[in-house]
């Protein structure tokens, strides 16, 4: 047993704001992981989380993070497309790393991370940990035990609508509350597959198993969208239809919309012989599985996760801490996680060889599994 976990946050944003931050400095994870260091490069944003939520060392840059040895393990939550190369920095420097989603956004770049982490011994957790949650897990088992017949098709998806221009830490005035997305709609790592999509692809995949092959039509929909009286530029493909083959002609339905979608289909719909799995219910008949009286309790899907206990219950994007805490256990108690990141390069996998059949028009044959 390793002892506390010194836990590095890169990139003071949204997600560490509303989420990262506020979980981990609550009382009860002190005797597990403490929050030592926080980097940003916008002015006074890393020193202002640094006050608000007691962590001793605040940073301009990243290096400064790394150089400081104040990190056993860092949660990078920094825009997507930094992702691979601050992972890289960090598995080097020797330290275990947790990615806020996708950890990078080539299959290439993923199959990298991973063999540099082999060599260095270090562990590698990406979010999100779909499979975690108990509907899944039930959701899987009641597929495999035949409950929908002979499975045909299935589909997922998520839509950029204007979720991040609104999110409540953008519209302010002080560092941490004037948060500009505008990374969201850029290239490299915008787009609504490595940061939306990507949701409904894991628990797709671990339900499912690996994908085969992959085609697709994307492009830029929304050219630009406004901000505060400011336009930002959309040059990254914010509309992307796949349709995913797993092999026996069973086939998926996958989308990143730039608006609109159909409801609830971050989590994924299976079709059947017999009948239809959605929102929790076979054939509009709820189904049963451990915690799902406590995703009612608390209207929300995060409270059945396995460190999602107390007070986290009641704090937002408890899903984030629960993949932190998947991270500290590894470190801790070398107790490994199913949020692999063998898994998680198979959803990158997907969404690269999606854009590659857009450009080419070609469909594409992938290589991982997990
Ligand atoms: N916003 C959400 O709802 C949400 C939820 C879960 C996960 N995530 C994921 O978390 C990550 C961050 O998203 P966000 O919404 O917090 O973005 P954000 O734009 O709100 O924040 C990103 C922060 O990173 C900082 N940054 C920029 N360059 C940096 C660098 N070189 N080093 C360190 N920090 C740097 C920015 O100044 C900004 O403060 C993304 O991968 C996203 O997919 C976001």
């Amino acid at each position: 047993m390793t002892d506390i976990v010194r836990l590095g946050v890169v990139g003071a944003g949204s997600i560490s704001v509303r989420g990262i931050l506020p979980h981990l400095s609550m009382d009860d994870v002190q005797d597990r992981v403490r929050l030592t260091a926080v980097c940003d490069p916008a002015p006074g944003r890393a020193q202002a989380a640094g006050v608000r939520f007691n962590i001793p060392n605040a940073y301009e840059t990243y290096e400064e993070l790394l150089a400081s040895g104040t990190c056993d393990a860092i949660t990078i939550a920094s825009p997507i497309g930094l992702h691979y190369e601050q992972g890289k920095a960090a598995i080097d420097a020797g330290l275990h790393v947790h990615f806020n989603k996708t950890m990078t956004t080539t299959v290439d770049e993923a199959d990298d991370l991973i063999e540099r982490a082999q060599k260095k011994g270090v562990k590698l957790v990406s979010c999100p940990g779909q499979m975690l949650r108990p509907m899944f897990q039930r959701y899987r088992e009641l597929i495999h035990e035949g409950a929908l017949g002979h499975l045909t098709w299935a589909v997922t998806g998520a839509a950029f609508g204007n979720y991040h221009e609104n999110e409540r830490v953008r519209g302010g005035d002080d560092p941490l509350s004037n948060i500009n997305p505008a990374w969201y709609f850029r290239r490299p790592g915008g787009g609504p597959l490595y940061d939306m999509t990507v949701y409904g692809m894991h628990a797709l995949t671990g339900i499912l198993g690996p994908v085969k092959r992959v085609t697709a039509m994307s492009g830029v929909r929304i050219h630009e969208r406004e901000f505060r009286g400011e336009m930002l530029p959309t040059d990254m493909d914010d509309n992307t239809f796949m349709v995913l083959d797993f092999g026996d002609n069973l086939y998926a339905v996958a989308y990143g919309a730039a608006a609109g979608g159909i409801p609830g289909a971050w989590s994924p719909t299976f079709f059947g012989t017999k009948g239809v799995l959605r929102d929790g219910k076979l054939n509009e008949e709820a189904i049963d599985y451990p915690g799902r009286d406590l995703e009612e309790q608390y209207k929300n899907m995060n409270a059945s996760l396995p460190h999602v206990v107390g007070p986290h219950r009641e704090v937002e994007e408890a899903h984030v801490y629960e993949d932190i805490m998947q991270l500290v256990d590894w470190i801790r108690e070398g107790k490994p996680t199913i949020s692999t990141a063998e898994h998680a390069r198979h959803v990158i996998e997907i969404f690269d060889a999606a854009y590659r059949a857009a450009a080419s028009g070609q469909a594409q044959t992938l290589r991982t599994t997990f």
